[in-house]
């Protein structure tokens, strides 16, 4: 039978439009299931449909299509409180989650995990949401799981839950006093609210394995969503800069427990490049230390003009302007956490090495418009680390930390919103375009050219791989 499921990873540092590209994608292909793999609340997937906002942390980007699965999967880790905010606010929204199965082997984020992530994730710049923490706990044979909580017949189970949770809990505070000196969790508390949480996604609870495999039977289409992006996986990443899971086509398998390789592996890769929080950027426009302010959440959109006076200083080589420039044109402000995200140009070698680690068989560009009206663009295609030219991400940071940018010029392009065809595009678009794909021996073959679901374009294979 014909393998008809699809990866969707992130490229570079995560936010690349993963969510954009897998909601048109379920609209425009007809999918009928789509999967999150890995990662949890720390995710933030914005889908835009018929100008109305989408944040999603948790739930699949297919639950605006009431005929698809979305399947929470093993890999995931699932926080109760998280989880039922974000249906709440789908239903206020008039989005039902009767699509929605959530695996049972999928570990729950528990409340001890968001406070020792948030006492000792600041030197990571982690997103608080107790990630790292609950990966930790899984890897130890620790963790509470959403199999715990509720049963094979899908109620909640309050009699082994419990038991469970006052075990870990009673440990937890232990070391949250002794080791932390931080105050004690109010244990019978926190297990009632978790209990009462359950009662609202108890029925999605599933084997989602088994599910996938049932479809994948059945011949329907799969698609992959996966969560952050290839530089903050946990193996193939800026580490120790990284998330705790792993954000690749191996992330895919094992989190999903489906064992069919996806055929078509899209990397989704913005324009330019982004990073939230700390870690190595080489080729980062400005200085970090500028940009970190407090968080800009309810400031509302940022205003994208410069003065005329500031865009010279910018073409003339002001990396702090020129970052600045992208971030409001794009208005890179973390939806996670409202911080001000870290802009530079597009960094192929960074690209190159997602390309290869997930065996990317086709590139989906997104947010081409946010450089629409810049006079000149760059294009990083190589390191400099003192004598030596590399080509290849390099795994020690401290060599990352050492690299300097070496960048093609490459000509800026007008307006790009609105063009349905690659043949719409201006001739330098096409240009930048052809180059990515030269570089990374991959066709471009999803264009996005604005936020909304159908603003992107399908382009024909332009560069074969090899
Ligand atoms: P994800 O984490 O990879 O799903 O990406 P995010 O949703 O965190 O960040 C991408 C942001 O860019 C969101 O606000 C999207 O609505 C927006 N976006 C996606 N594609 C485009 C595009 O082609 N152009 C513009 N201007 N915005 C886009
Ligand atoms: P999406 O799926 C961008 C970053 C955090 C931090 C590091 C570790 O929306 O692309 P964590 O809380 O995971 O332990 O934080 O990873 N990070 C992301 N950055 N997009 C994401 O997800 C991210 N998820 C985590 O900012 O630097
Ligand atoms: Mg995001």
């Amino acid at each position: 039978m014909k393998n008809a499921s699809t990866l969707i990873v992130g490229a570079q540092f995560g936010d690349e439009g993963k969510g954009k590209i897998v909601d048109s994608l379920v609209q425009d292909e007809k999918f009928d299931c789509v999967v999150r793999y890995n990662g949890g609340n720390n995710a933030g997937h914005t889908i835009v449909s018929d100008g109305n906002t989408y944040p999603l942390h948790l739930i699949p980007s297919g639950i605006l299509h009431p005929r698809v699965s979305n399947v929470i999967g093993a890999g995931v880790v699932v926080d109760p409180h998280g989880l039922v905010a974000e249906m709440g606010t789908l239903a206020t929204r008039g989005v039902s989650c009767s699509n929605l199965c959530i695996s049972d082997r999928a570990h729950l984020v528990m409340p001890w995990h968001k406070v020792i992530d948030g006492h000792l994730g600041k030197a990571i710049g982690t997103t608080a949401r107790g990630i790292g923490p609950c990966y930790e706990d899984r890897a130890s044979r620790r963790g509470l799981r959403v199999g715990d909580l509720v049963n094979e017949n899908q109620k909640v189970d309050r009699d082994h839950f419990s038991e469970r949770f006052r075990e870990v809990a009673t440990q937890k505070n232990r070391i949250l006093t002794r080791l932390y000196d931080l105050p004690p969790l109010k244990v019978e508390e926190e297990l009632e609210t978790v209990l009462g949480l359950a009662e609202q996604f108890r029925e999605a609870v599933c084997d989602t394995a088994e599910l996938l495999n049932r479809l994948k039977n059945q011949g329907k289409k799969i698609l992959f969503e996966g969560a952050q992006g290839c530089l903050l996986d946990l193996d193939w990443g800026t580490y120790p800069y990284v998330t705790s899971s792993s954000a690749t086509l191996a992330g895919c398998l094992s989190g999903s427990g489906s064992a069919h390789i996806p055929e078509r592996r899209i990397g989704i890769v913005k324009a330019y490049s982004t990073r939230v929080g700390e870690g190595p950027y080489p080729g980062e426009l400005g200085d970090y230390e500028a940009i970190r302010v407090p968080s800009m959440r309810g400031k509302g959109p940022v205003s994208a003009d410069l003065t005329d006076e500031q865009k010279q200083a910018a073409l003339a080589g002001d990396d702090q302007i020129m970052g600045n420039w992208i971030r409001r044109a794009g208005q890179e402000y973390s939806m996670t956490t409202g911080r001000p995200i870290r802009c530079g140009w597009l960094d192929l070698v960074a690209v190159k090495h997602a390309v290869e680690v997930s065996g990317l068989t086709e590139i989906a560009l997104t947010k081409l418009d946010v450089l629409a009206n810049i006079p000149k663009l760059k294009l990083l295609t190589a390191y400099q680390d003192k004598e030596k030219t590399l080509t290849t991400f390099p795994s020690r940071i401290a060599q990352l930390a050492r690299c300097k940018p070496i960048y093609e010029e490459q000509e800026g392009f007008g307006e790009v919103r609105g063009a349905e065809t690659f043949a719409q595009l201006p001739n330098p678009a096409k240009s930048y375009i052809k180059r990515i794909e030269e570089y990374l021996q991959t066709p471009v073959r999803i264009i996005s050219v604005g936020p909304g679901r159908a603003e992107h374009i399908i382009k024909e294979r332009s560069c074969d791989p090899g």
